[in-house]
């Protein structure tokens, strides 16, 4: 038991497994996903409806809604049917078929034109060119670097070449809270990870020098079937981040505290930029 513990919370090397696809559409875990989404009052999965409605008000008037807009990791739709509805031409892209399913299901009933496809954005590559491109939640930071520089080089394949992509992150301050931890917790978050019983062992990493966390979840159920989850986020200084979107091509037109537009106050724990390609 020691050696299998041992093993289980050994610290991997950086970046060494991307499990995003298992965690956001694993049919156990799908459902809770999309009651996260769901849930208006918390910042989980998607941000709470207020934030939501400033975000969508903002994004109109920043950039009018005579717009293509390109959502990635669009999720349920909670800023593509929006903006569909003010006249926006959007396109939701997300690997999560449960997602997906409830954002087309809301489309249809509200006889919006919004396009949603099932893929993964880390090599999807669409046939049509955006104005805006979003990457909504902080999803940038759940990427390595080579992934980080993947995306962008396709981003730009099919931004416009005056359009605009938008992201946010989590920032250096959210870092500094971080702990080294290892629990176990029965049927934690409520059968969030699986109906079966279970034991979810939860092994959470910094590396301070690549400030870089890691909550890795080992689920153990009843029934002998096990899983490992790697959620790796990334933390940026905006000159960070400003550099490395520079290195893909990209020049940081806006600096914002949040996506509802607000100029950038440093300490946040979050921050977001609005830039746009460099002419090469
Ligand atoms: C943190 S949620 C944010 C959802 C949405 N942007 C929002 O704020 O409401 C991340 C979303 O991205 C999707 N996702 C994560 N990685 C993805 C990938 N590589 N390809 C496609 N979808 C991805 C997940 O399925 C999930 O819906």
């Amino acid at each position: 038991m020691y050696f299998e513990l041992k093993k289980i919370c050994e610290r991997p090397s950086l970046w060494a497994e991307y499990t995003a696809e298992s965690l956001w559409t694993h049919p156990d875990t799908a459902p809770g996903m999309l009651d996260f989404h769901l849930n208006s009052e918390l910042d989980i999965a998607s941000r709470r409806a207020v934030s939501i409605d400033a975000t969508v008000d903002w994004l109109t008037s920043r950039f009018g809604v005579d717009i293509a807009l390109c959502d990635l990791g669009c999720g349920p739709g909670l800023y593509c049917s929006p903006l569909a509805e003010q006249g926006m031409r959007v396109t939701g892209v997300d690997f999560s078929r449960h997602s997906l399913a409830h954002a087309r299901r809301r489309a249809s009933r509200r006889k919006l034109t919004a396009r949603y496809i099932q893929a993964n954005y880390l090599d999807w590559q669409p046939d049509s060119r955006f104005d805006l491109v979003t990457l909504i939640m902080c999803d940038f930071c759940a990427l390595s670097p080579t992934q980080r520089q993947q995306l962008l080089a396709n981003i730009r394949r099919y931004l416009k070449p005056d359009g605009h992509l938008l992201l946010d992150v989590y920032s250096i301050e959210a870092f500094a809270i971080k702990e080294e931890r290892c629990e176990v917790e029965h049927n934690q978050l409520n059968h969030f990870w699986a109906r079966d019983d279970y034991y979810a062992l939860v092994a959470s990493f910094v590396y301070p020098q690549e400030r870089v966390s890691l909550d890795r979840y080992s689920i153990f159920e009843a029934n002998g079937q096990e899983r490992t989850i790697y959620n790796w986020l990334q933390y940026f200084t905006p000159l960070e981040l400003k550099q490395e979107l520079a290195q893909a091509g990209f020049e940081t037109v806006n600096l914002l505290s949040d996506l509802t537009g607000k100029p950038y106050q440093p300490g946040s724990t979050e921050f977001a930029v609005v830039c746009r390609q460099m002419s090469s």
